[in-house]
């Protein structure tokens, strides 16, 4: 089988991706390791910056998500049982969020592929990119106990943190930076209403907790938890309990708890591989980068890549353009930083660090009350949180 360009994984880089490239007339075919369902099934982020929700217009995938998504203006930083609005809208001269969950994302993403008829090969197992450096590269899978080859122009590694990509390039070619903390969030979904209308990031002696939603009538939840914690050791009642201590009392009060859907643990972590391209070998999302969640970046990174690399494929294709390609790196990194600044500083400022009352746990106070009482400050935070502008190509 041949194609232009093969991308491996079709989680919400790989697939809109596709999508982009299909509406140009760039032929693609997506790699996928497992089923359709099981990808939906995993519950990710819901935060969309309005880039990425133009770029899913551009798509043509914005049906579902102008019907169903909520535009938000701000959202809250609570601390000390006080409540300090971050007005996103008035800070940033108009800009705005959309919460709309990454399950809906891909599920439209997938349905808009199958609209345009372009090929997903699920189930596809043990990818792995060959001669990257060469003009003709060419990706094997196996299938149904099948070894398949699929050549290629180009090969997209949008298959995330555990994928293949990014360890198909030799280790001297590639550079990785780090940084682990000592605790992770555990979610939980609920169809109960949220607690409130807008976002609260809370920060308390407890621990980091955070409210969030998928609609009107559906919630999303998480509390900060140790690296040993059991998801197993969480009741829906523990996990109520321990929200209720950690968000401010009038909020407490409007809670409404009710059986969970999902629960999950997931670690925090910040990483990048530079860098994002060897050979005829782009790395894309997740595969090249991770944020902790604070921020709500992760998903609206990776838009940001897709966003690169589709428009350097585009003058690629169109415009006979290689000159672009190597380029793509530096576009993403400089943007990519920023973000994992951004998510580092909200994780470090939200998180408790140790169980004493430390000059850390000073530090962080200093850092919220000085923030959120200052006009710069507040300015800083909207400005990242909706989203710093993507770059061009030229
Ligand atoms: N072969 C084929 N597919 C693979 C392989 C492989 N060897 N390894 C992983 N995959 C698939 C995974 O099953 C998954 O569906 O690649 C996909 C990667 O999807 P994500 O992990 O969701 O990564 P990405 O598409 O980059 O999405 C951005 O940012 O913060 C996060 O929550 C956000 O998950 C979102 C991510
Ligand atoms: C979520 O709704 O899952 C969510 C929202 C904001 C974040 C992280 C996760 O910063």
């Amino acid at each position: 089988m041949k194609t232009q360009v093969a991308i491996i994984g079709a989680g919400p880089s790989g697939l809109l991706l596709g999508q982009l490239l299909q509406r140009q007339g760039i032929e693609n075919v997506i790699l996928e390791r497992r089923t359709g369902e099981y990808v939906l099934s995993r519950i990710r982020a819901g935060v969309l910056e309005q880039s990425m929700v133009d770029l899913l217009r551009e798509a043509g995938v914005d049906e579902n998500m102008d019907a169903e998504g909520l535009p938000h203006e701000g959202f809250e930083l609570a601390f000390d049982n006080r409540r300090e609005r971050v007005d996103l809208k008035e800070l940033t001269g108009g800009k705005t969020v959309m919460v709309y969950g990454q399950t809906e994302v891909t599920r439209d993403l997938m349905e808009a592929r199958e609209a345009v008829g372009a090929q997903t090969i699920y189930e596809a197992e043990n990818a792995q990119p060959h001669d990257l450096e060469s003009d003709s590269p060419y990706v094997t899978y196996e299938k149904d106990g099948e070894v398949h080859r699929l050549d290629c122009d180009y090969v997209a590694g949008c298959d995330g943190f555990h994928g293949v990509a990014r360890q198909s390039i030799p280790a001297d070619r590639i550079n990785t930076f780090e940084r682990d903390y000592p605790f992770g969030w555990l979610g939980m979904l609920s169809d109960t209403p949220p607690v409130a209308e807008e976002l609260i990031y809370a920060s308390h002696a407890r621990g980091f907790a955070l409210c969030s939603m998928r609609s009107k009538t559906r919630s999303r939840y998480y509390v900060q938890v140790s690296n040993e914690e059991r998801v197993e050791d969480w009741s829906d009642e523990r996990f109520w309990e321990e929200l209720k201590r950690r968000i401010p009392d009038d909020v407490a009060a409007n809670l409404v708890t009710g059986p969970s859907i999902e629960k999950s643990i997931a670690p925090l972590r910040s990483f990048v591989a530079e860098p994002m391209q060897y050979g005829r070998l782009f790395l894309v999302g997740d595969a090249a980068h991770i944020v902790p969640p604070t921020g709500a970046k992760g998903l609206n990174l990776a838009a940001s890549d897709v966003n690169t690399l589709y428009r350097v494929m585009v003058k690629v294709y169109q415009e006979g353009r290689t000159d672009l390609i190597e380029r793509y790196s530096e576009v993403c990194l400089r943007r990519i930083w920023k973000a994992e600044r951004f998510s580092w500083w909200m994780t470090s400022i939200l998180h408790k660090f140790s169980e004493e009352e430390d000059f850390n746990a000073r530090m962080q106070r200093a850092e919220l009350d000085y923030y959120t009482g200052s006009e710069a400050g507040l300015k800083v935070i909207a400005e990242n949180y909706v989203g710093l502008p993507y770059e061009s190509l030229e």
